[in-house]
């Protein structure tokens, strides 16, 4: 007989409180606290940063060079958050009015947002029903005279097709822009996801591989003008180039300004707890994340409400923000609700699926875009009404399964082997207890 559950007056699986992500240490503190004892804290004004190039530059640009060296890319900008770091990929390829970009709906809304942010117009593509990633097969489909570029989304720490996906870009000359906001060290054929496409795009806010204290993006390209283009992009649209040989002259700064840019530079601040967190990843973050999921796999694996909770092949390699699991419903007595709330009663931290069907938000539904005229979606470049953005009667039937099947559970760092093993005890306790 099944083990009576916590949700119906049960002894719970989890009884003392996990450790949550992210937590503290003394190395952040001393970190957080360096630019602030240099007396500078920006971006611009700090000059003690240790390159690995040698070159004179703040605690920013050290980042962004270990970044890069790291993610195996010849550049890495960094910005203030991982949705401005979506945002500079784009402004760096000039994708912007009269242009789509085909991105899947089942993602953080900024996935698509930055996209209108660019005053261009995102369709939606539909994902995989086993991987959460977006199905290459749904991308062909959406192809028009107007699209420039691909947003892959390495859902959780998933690995998109990218074989397929650089196939379908290099026959219809578009940009790929990865968004690996929940992917840092996920890696596609040996190669860490960012690094595949034409951009990568990362978020370090608080919940995520890494936080750089709360907030934080880092953009990467190998392509040399798009970098300069994207630095510029970042900054006031100023002459970056120029201004970076004049860093180490000390000398008298030109108003230079290019291009229509942003401010979203990050601080020295961020930069410094990131330049921490990136040397402790390799042997410590992502190992201790790939241990967890792998037990989440072992113990889940063959279950017989369990459809899928293995990602990884040959070609793919994954380093989770969080876990999700895929069940076979058909197995069950209830909904995926009553799943999550009864897993919740025993202390398995857990979260129904994230955000299936951007399409269904008020801002496409109803096309609320900027100013009196909500541009871009009403817009001269906009205006063809075969061309024009539908939402309205969207429904994406794989995005939408994954509502009704999948909740994802924790792997981060902090947790060990014991706490794996609950949690799996746990998420085992509810679903024979709601077994047909
Ligand atoms: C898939 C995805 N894309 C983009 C973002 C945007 O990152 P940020 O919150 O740092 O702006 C996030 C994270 O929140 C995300 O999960």
């Amino acid at each position: 007989m099944a083990e009576k559950l916590a949700i119906d007056g049960g002894k719970k699986a989890i009884t003392s409180p996990l450790p949550g992500w992210p937590q503290f240490n003394e190395n952040h503190f001393a970190a957080a606290l360096t630019p602030l004892k240099e007396n500078a804290p920006n971006y611009w004004t700090n000059r003690k940063g240790k390159l690995p190039s040698g070159k004179v530059g703040s605690h920013g640009m050290e980042y962004e060079e270990r970044f890069a060296r790291w993610e195996g890319s010849k550049f890495a900008i960094s910005s203030a958050t991982g949705t401005a770091a979506l945002h500079i990929a784009l402004g760096g390829f000039r994708i912007g009015p009269g242009d789509e970009v085909i991105v899947p709906s089942y993602t953080f809304i900024a996935s698509s947002m930055c996209v209108l942010q660019a005053g261009a117009i995102p369709v939606f593509a539909d994902v995989k029903p086993d991987d959460h990633c977006i199905d290459p097969k749904s991308i062909a489909k959406l192809i028009t005279r107007r699209t420039r570029a691909i947003i892959p989304v390495h859902l959780y720490g998933c690995v998109c097709d990218m074989d397929e996906i650089m196939a379908i870009a290099r026959k219809h000359k578009l940009i790929v822009i990865e968004d690996c906001a929940e992917a840092h060290g996920s890696e596609y054929k040996g190669r860490k996801v960012g690094a595949i496409g034409h951009a990568g795009a990362f978020s370090f806010c608080q919940s995520k591989h890494w936080t750089t204290g709360g907030e934080g993006g880092m953009t990467v390209t190998d392509d040399e003008e798009a970098a300069w283009i994207m630095r510029s992009f970042r900054d006031h649209g100023y002459d970056v180039a120029k201004r970076m040989s004049l860093l180490e002259l000390e000398a008298h700064l030109p108003y230079i300004h290019r291009r229509l840019g942003w401010n979203y530079r990050m601080t020295e601040i961020q930069s410094c707890l990131g330049i921490y967190e990136l040397s402790r990843f390799e042997k410590w973050n992502k190992p201790r994340r790939q241990r967890n999921h792998r037990i989440l796999v072992q113990e889940l694996s063959g279950h017989p409400a369990v459809a899928n909770v293995q990602y990884e092949d040959k070609k793919k390699e994954c380093v989770f923000f969080v876990f999700p699991i895929i069940l076979d419903m058909s197995k069950l007595r209830v909904d995926i609700d009553q799943v999550t709330k009864a897993l919740g009663a025993e202390g398995v931290p857990c979260g129904p699926v994230l955000w299936p069907q951007s399409y269904k938000e008020d801002v496409y539904r109803l096309n609320v875009g900027q100013g009196r005229n909500d541009f871009p979606f009403h817009s001269r470049e906009y205006s063809d009404p075969k061309q024009t953005a539908k939402y309205k009667d969207l429904a994406l039937p794989n995005a939408m399964a994954y509502q009704q099947n999948t909740f994802f559970t924790v792997c981060h760092p902090l947790l060990e082997p014991k706490h794996m093993k609950l949690i799996a005890r746990g998420i085992k306790k509810v679903l024979d207890a709601y077994a047909k």
